[in-house]
């Protein structure tokens, strides 16, 4: 409250906007947002040579807090970055576009929508880069649906979009689109087909889609990419559906479209590769799996049939078993199929039946994020996808409870919004590394993790995260080029480091 009284007293401050700290004891604190206050992060600009710039979040309260510091002399025990030693290339970081979401922002006001938007995506922002876009319903729906229920004939070719679509998500993708100065990669997400199309006549349950609609299914998404784009926005990639193995979990309420792996072969070798490629969309990235890491293997199996690689550009990963599969799987995958690439399309929180869908202010949570990403990116992956960019107090809205956690939470009885420290953390990979940015070597640290990036810009992008509740001294980070850098890194803490 204080602080905004002295913006009003002082209209011509500049600089970015602190965070209007909330606890609700669940750890660390949100930053409330309304239609009259936001908190913003300084903008990237070019250090001069000589100096760096620093970026820190921690469970006390930083949140993106910048500070710059000079390089020093080297003392010969940093942590030291080999440029020459190069790996993947980064793609982007983002969230999806539920309807769920549109739910929640068009909840808020005009103003409060703004802020919220461009705190993903401006420059005083965290600028996510992509947005994964559901080809209609989800489990983040008010009901189940298809753009066929009206239509008896299940023409797939003469479809309308549906009344979400441009109430809940084109205004939205339109206004990211304004407040971001990259242009943003969608990612279309094959979802759910009539339920006439399936074994089982449902959405949910253990239905898979009937042989006679294979066709049918291909031209369903196509024509969604059409009409999105007579809406003005055009797809980067496509997947080639979500979490396909749902479809075996016996009591499954998320609707899927089902196939057995060695159909869902068939389908993407006889019927959805073609069709792209001899389409105008033959440059969309088709992205195979959209599924857990777990099922590397299975795909590893899928992909000896060269038929079905050839229409493969890279690889979809969800996170929710990782703690359980270790990520040297992903490593073991880049091994046999380097010319694929990596990507994390879907993550959350609170997806377990024992714990709490929404913790607000939890770093526990933020922490999970950082460490899975910074794994992933050791492991090639080129960039990492969060699930709904914001949901409400309980979770959802989601038509058959499929309540969890996000970033952002939306207070829309008073207007407010929560950025959590998830929110933080994503960008503290989002906004320093840009598309095209190339990871390096840098040396392992023994308590903390650290990683290190080549930006388009030739700026240089490190991120730490100490999770460690050992003592370590004084860390440093060598740079022939440039010399070392000496900085404190408080506890449980993220830091982003930036030099030209
Ligand atoms: C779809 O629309 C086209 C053009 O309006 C029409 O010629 C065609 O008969 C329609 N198809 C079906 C199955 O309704
Ligand atoms: C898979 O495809 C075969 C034909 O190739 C078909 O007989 C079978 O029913 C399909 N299985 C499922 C579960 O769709
Ligand atoms: C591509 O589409 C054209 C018509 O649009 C058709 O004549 C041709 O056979 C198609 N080619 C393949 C490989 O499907
Ligand atoms: C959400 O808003 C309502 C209405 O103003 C308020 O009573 C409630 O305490 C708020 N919830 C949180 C978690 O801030
Ligand atoms: C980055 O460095 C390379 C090699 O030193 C140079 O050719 C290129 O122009 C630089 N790019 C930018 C954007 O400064
Ligand atoms: C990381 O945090 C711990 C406390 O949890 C602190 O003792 C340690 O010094 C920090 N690490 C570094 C490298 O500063």
């Amino acid at each position: 409250m204080r602080l905004v009284v002295i913006l009003l007293v002082l209209p011509f401050v500049v600089g970015s906007q602190d965070c209007d700290h909330r606890d609700f004891n669940n750890g660390a604190t949100v930053c409330v947002c309304t239609a009259d206050y936001c908190d913003t992060i300084d903008p990237v600009e070019k250090q001069p040579e000589g100096s760096y710039v620093l970026y820190t979040s921690n469970k006390r309260g930083h949140r993106l807090t910048k500070t710059t510091g000079n390089f020093g002399k080297a003392s010969g025990k940093a942590l030291t970055i080999n440029r020459l030693k190069t790996y993947q290339e980064i793609i982007g970081f983002g969230g999806a576009f539920t309807d769920a979401v549109g739910v929640n922002l068009m909840g808020l006001n005009e103003k409060a929508r703004e802020h919220l938007l461009r705190s993903y995506f401006s420059e005083d922002g965290i600028e996510y880069n992509m947005v994964r876009v559901p080809i209609g319903g989800t489990d983040f729906s008010t009901y189940g649906y298809s753009y066929l229920d009206q239509d008896p004939t299940f023409s797939a070719e003469n479809y309308t979009l549906s009344k979400e679509d441009f109430e809940l998500k084109l205004p939205l993708i339109k206004a990211a689109e304004r407040m971001s100065n990259k242009k943003l990669d969608f990612l279309a997400s094959a979802w759910i087909s009539p339920k006439e199309w399936k074994t089982n006549n449902d959405y949910a349950g253990s239905g898979f889609l009937k042989q006679e609609y294979y066709q049918a299914w291909v031209d369903y998404c196509l024509r969604f990419l059409d009409l999105y784009k007579e809406q003005g926005v055009e797809f980067w990639g496509i997947t080639t559906g979500n979490e396909l193995s749902l479809v075996l979990a016996p009591f499954n309420r998320i609707p899927t479209v089902g196939f057995t792996p060695k159909n869902h072969t068939k389908w993407v070798r006889d019927n959805l590769g073609p069709t792209i490629k001899n389409s105008s969309y033959a440059d969309l990235k088709v992205i195979a799996l959209d599924d857990q890491r777990f099922l590397l293997p299975i795909l590893e199996k899928q992909l000896e049939d060269q038929e079905f690689k050839k229409y493969l550009d890279g690889v979809g990963i969800h996170w929710y078993w990782d703690m359980i599969v270790p990520i040297k799987w992903v490593a073991n995958f880049h091994e046999k199929h380097p010319d694929l690439f990596l990507l994390g399309t879907e993550a959350c929180r609170g997806t377990f039946i024992f714990e709490d869908a929404v913790k607000l202010g939890s770093w526990d949570r933020a922490e999970d994020y950082a460490t899975d990403i910074i794994d992933d990116l050791e492991n090639w992956l080129g960039g990492w996808m969060d699930w709904n960019v914001a949901l409400d107090l309980t979770g959802g809205p989601t038509y058959i409870n499929n309540n969890v956690d996000s970033p952002i939470i939306v207070n829309a009885t008073n207007g407010e919004f929560f950025k959590q420290p998830m929110f933080y953390i994503m960008g503290h990979f989002s906004k320093f590394l840009p598309k095209q940015s190339i990871r390096f070597d840098i040396d392992k640290h023994e308590n903390l993790k650290v990683i290190a990036f080549q930006r388009p810009d030739n700026g240089t992008t490190i991120v730490v995260l100490n999770k460690s509740n050992n003592y370590v001294e004084a860390f440093r980070i060598y740079d022939e080029d440039r010399g070392e850098i000496l900085m404190d890194i408080s506890p449980r803490s993220i830091s982003t480091i930036l030099y030209w």
